[in-house]
């Protein structure tokens, strides 16, 4: 074993109005300014950014050195609310080692996981209080709040070298979006979504 082999450490999830970590590295805060081209309807979102650059999403994380033999961690929030009728989420990535997994466990609220993998293949899994899902690896991922009042809590953990690919989805977009359609959460195609052999 080499001699500067990490120390075991514990933290704790703190349950209370809004969930918290005793002890992180990172937070990491979005702001809508930071998703321009993530939601369908630009024009909604331009009007909501004129008014008030609201923040959508945080992340709280326990950095670990990246290698592969390391797990990173940490806490999600996806706060409420739409642009649009399309849902407030996450950006989304591959990671940029394509073949790292991770696992999300659903601490509070309501959503969904977006995910599609390089061949154009879709699938979409509820997320809610108690749920695992397993993201394998190959996957893009994006969480979805559909709660009009409470936040998405997600507990995650992947390899320490996986890192996050951003770019390779951005530009479309994923195949499927999460809007409202008469009150209640839908999944429908994404009019910008191309498959693999047309980009
Ligand atoms: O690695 C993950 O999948 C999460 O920690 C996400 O980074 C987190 O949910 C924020 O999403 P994104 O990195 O797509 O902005
Ligand atoms: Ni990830």
């Amino acid at each position: 074993m080499p001699e500067d082999t990490p120390n075991p450490f514990t933290f704790d999830i703190q349950f209370g109005e809004n969930i918290t970590l005793s002890s992180y590295d990172n937070h990491i805060v979005r702001h809508l300014s930071n998703m321009r081209g993530q939601f369908l309807d630009s024009e909604a979102y331009q009007r909501m950014l004129d008014e008030d650059d609201r923040l959508l999403y945080e992340v709280y994380e326990i950095h670990r050195p990246e290698v592969p033999g390391e797990l990173l961690h940490g806490i999600s929030i996806v706060h409420p609310g739409k642009v649009g009728d399309e849902y407030y989420m996450t950006k989304g990535h591959f990671h940029t080692v394509l073949d790292t997994a991770e696992v999300y466990y659903c601490l509070r609220g309501r959503g969904f996981m977006v995910m599609e993998n390089p061949q154009g293949n879709w699938s979409v899994e509820p997320l809610r209080p108690q749920s695992v899902l397993y993201v394998p690896p190959c996957w893009a991922h994006r969480t979805v709040n559909t709660s009009a009042e409470e936040d998405l809590v997600t507990f995650f953990v992947y390899p320490g070298d996986a890192g996050h690919d951003y770019g390779s989805i951005e530009k479309q977009g994923y195949r499927k979006l999460v809007v409202e359609r008469d009150g209640t959460p839908a999944i429908v195609d994404n009019p910008r979504w191309l498959p693999p052999e047309k980009r």
